[in-house]
């Protein structure tokens, strides 16, 4: 049986006060048995969280890395250290950094194996543009997001990997896919892996994203094949995000 995951990509909000503050409310009020909830704030407050959350079921997350172990990466942070704070899981590939920092599937292929040999799960994201929908080469193009990333892994690392589907067009515009629309496409992630190896594609955790909210993650999470969601705007708020 998958456990759910309903993760909070904080992405640049909330300075250090604004970070303790919102995980104090989350910490009174969330008490869950069967879902693995996962909170990624900014790098400067990740040693903060990681410290506020050791008693409670939240896990610190981090929003990326650099593929580098170390070395003149002005402004980069290694696996290595996020490891050293306690952060074990690593969201890689989200479209914003895709989008406006030139990751491609070549170097997200490297953050996620220097992540995976460091020992850190990953949270990767993938997911089509509008127009790779509109042309209706939309899996067309997550699988090779996929492919690129993951066929040069061995596949026992990927037990390490959550996948997170997020089509950009849903991302931070309110336009969600439909439930149904949604489950289509986990479902043929799902067997994309199963003709591969069936055990991992039963045990692959597929969240989706995309203007996930309160209102709309009940129909979402109910679908046989979304083990959970990646939430920006709405994990902003305490209320919002414990009621998903
Ligand atoms: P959103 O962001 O929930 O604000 O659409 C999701 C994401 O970018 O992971």
């Amino acid at each position: 049986m998958r456990k759910k995951i309903v993760a909070g990509n904080w992405k640049m909000n909330k300075t250090a006060s604004e970070t303790t503050e919102l995980i104090d409310a989350l910490k009174n009020q969330l008490n869950p048995s069967d879902v693995e909830v996962m909170i990624a704030p900014t790098f400067v407050n990740l040693q903060a969280a990681v410290k506020q959350t050791s008693d409670s079921h939240i896990e610190v997350i981090a929003q990326n890395m650099h593929q580098a172990q170390s070395g003149a990466y002005t402004g980069e942070i290694a696996a290595d250290m996020l490891k050293d704070i306690g952060v074990q899981t690593v969201i890689i590939g989200h479209s914003e950094r895709r989008a406006y920092f030139g990751e491609t599937d070549a170097i997200l292929a490297e953050k996620t194996k220097a992540a995976l040999d460091n020992g850190l799960r990953v949270v990767f994201c993938f997911g089509e543009e509008l127009a790779d929908r509109q042309s209706e080469k939309h899996f067309e193009l997550v699988a090779s997001q996929l492919k690129n990333a993951f066929f040069a892994l061995p596949s026992s690392d990927w037990n390490n990997i959550v996948l997170a589907y997020e089509p950009v067009r849903a991302i931070g515009t309110g336009e969600t896919a439909s439930p149904e629309q949604a489950q289509q496409i986990h479902y043929e992630l799902r067997a994309f892996f199963a003709s591969i190896d069936e055990n991992i594609a039963q045990g692959l955790q597929i969240l989706y994203g995309g203007s996930m909210n309160a209102t709309n993650a009940e129909a979402l999470l109910a679908q046989p094949d979304i083990d959970g969601g990646l939430i920006g705007g709405a994990s902003l708020n305490a209320d919002d995000f414990i009621k998903i």
